[in-house]
């Protein structure tokens, strides 16, 4: 039995930052918010210079894995494939230091810092993006194969997706529900072939993929609240699980896609002997919070996530047309600023679903909070605490009852930049001072979780509220009842 591994995650465009140092060139990110003037991660946490310290300080908070991801622009630097050497140097020296430090490198192939020469060409629109992504897999494989055992395709395809060609709120920001099912298609068709490839090339490690994991509830069990449930948990969840999982698209998923006007013809008859034959050995799932459902009622698609924070809490509204609705104002429920729902009973639930329908081994690759924090005072981060306690105890009683969860990983190691959220909403077990050199300073969650890891989780209190209301799959799974709404 492998040692459970307690750790945190990044990716890289979110803690790098220099952006065009050691030849790197542009990702779509750059350009996008280059262009429109946003708040970049030009420098984010500057984790190219600050790594060291930063893998000393997980060593010393007593963490035995580190999640990143590489910054393809920074190792492949045209569409004709060169590889740049100084762009491979740099991970190669964080493999090494983390493997000094005794932290396992978990590495995730890509994280959302598609390299604009290939957006340019279409980007996931385009098939021919699946070889170049495949280009790059071979070149990882290669260089870093030997030390890395545990490796994701992707880190959440379906957020990439659903923002960047469904609300239109991330790169390359368009809204279209053809181009979103294509996108979505074809990444999860470079999943499968860079299994396939993995295989091929005799890697010894573990390949799998993470996902953006809403466990779907619903606001009553009549028989609508179950079709819209189904609808969503299509929409949110089974479009990447089932294929990566299971190797097969859900049937009245696609059935849904064709009546809801989607164009399928992008798919090609040898794909799906890729997709059967070529499936990941574990799941990756980040948990932030669950979806809430209602049936659709009526009016056309809304799609309107809360990127601002206080200023527009509570302003958050999803309607998809002849799907379903979500809901975001529970009476009980407790929101953050960003208006997500905490709820740790969502992530027990959650796994044992992903356990009993599918059972595969687990990591919980993301699982945190952003918020507000004012750097030029100690972090006395108790909410954090009180989150991350409740949502690893909801794991170890998933555990308890069966499950075969094998990691958990914070987000995030350090405060970083937050997408479209910027880097005002804090995720970081250590703080940074964006304005100070990106000096760190560790917070009170930090030691906390310190505790956490080198206990094995035995440092963890059972969390008191454990009752949810609502209609979960789980329970639908299992023919039991929940407390409605
Ligand atoms: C999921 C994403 O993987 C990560 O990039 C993001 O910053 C966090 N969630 C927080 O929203």
């Amino acid at each position: 039995m492998t040692k459970f591994l307690w750790g945190s995650a990044t990716a890289s465009y979110q803690c790098e930052g220099a952006w065009n140092e050691d030849g790197r060139v542009p990702s779509l990110w750059d350009v996008y918010l280059h262009e429109n003037q946003l708040e970049d991660g030009d420098v984010a946490s500057d984790f190219y210079h600050h790594y060291k310290e930063d893998i000393r300080l997980m060593k010393e908070g007593g963490q035995t894995s580190y999640r990143f991801s590489i910054s393809w622009s920074r190792v492949i630097t045209d569409k004709f494939g060169t590889i740049n050497p100084k762009g491979i140097a740099f991970y190669q020296r964080v493999i090494e230091e983390c493997l000094k430090n005794d932290i396992e490198p978990f590495v995730t192939i890509f994280h959302w810092d598609l390299p604009d020469y290939l957006e340019k060409e279409g980007g996931w629109l385009n098939r021919s993006t699946v070889d170049a992504y495949l280009n790059l897999c071979r070149v990882l494989f290669d260089k870093f194969g030997d030390k890395v055992r545990l490796w994701a395709t992707f880190n959440e395809p379906r957020y990439y997706v659903f923002s960047g060609y469904f609300i239109g709120n991330y790169p390359p920001a368009v809204h279209d529900a053809q181009k979103t099912a294509q996108a979505s298609y074809y990444m999860m068709l470079a999943n499968a072939k860079a299994i396939q490839l993995y295989r091929k090339m005799k890697q010894t490690g573990e390949i799998g993929i993470v996902h953006s994991y809403g466990p779907i509830y619903g606001v009553d069990d009549s028989s609508e609240t179950k079709q819209a449930m189904r609808d969503a948990d299509n929409y949110y969840n089974n479009w990447v699980l089932d294929p990566a999982i299971l190797g097969i698209f859900p049937k009245d998923l696609l059935e849904k896609l064709i009546s809801s006007g989607i164009d399928l013809s992008f798919i090609q008859e040898n794909d799906s002997q890729i997709f059967k034959e070529n499936t990941v050995d574990f799941i990756g799932l980040n948990y932030y919070a669950r979806v809430i459902i209602a049936p659709y009622k009526e009016g056309e698609t809304v799609l309107s996530v809360n990127n601002s924070g206080k200023s527009a809490k509570g302003s958050s509204k999803i309607v998809v047309k002849d799907w379903f609705e979500q809901l975001f104002d529970l009476p009980d429920a407790e929101y953050t600023d960003w208006d997500v729902e905490i709820f740790p009973q969502g992530l027990y639930e959650g796994i044992l679903m992903v356990h009993e329908k599918y059972n595969i081994p687990i990591y919980i690759t993301e699982n945190g909070v952003g918020v507000y924090e004012d750097v030029d005072h100690p972090i006395e981060d108790n909410y954090r605490i009180e989150f991350l306690n409740d949502h690893i105890d909801a794991i170890l009683r998933s555990k308890k009852d069966g499950a075969d969860v094998r990691g958990y990983y914070v987000w995030s190691t350090m405060d970083l930049y937050s997408w479209k959220n910027g880097t005002e909403k804090r995720y970081g077990l250590v703080a940074v001072d964006f304005n100070n050199q990106c000096s760190r300073k560790p917070k009170k969650s930090y030691y906390w979780y310190k505790k956490v890891c080198d206990s094995n989780g035995k440092e963890i209190q059972q969390n008191r509220k454990y009752k949810s209301k609502g209609i979960s799959t789980l329970s639908l799974i299992r023919g039991e009842k929940d407390e409605l709404l």
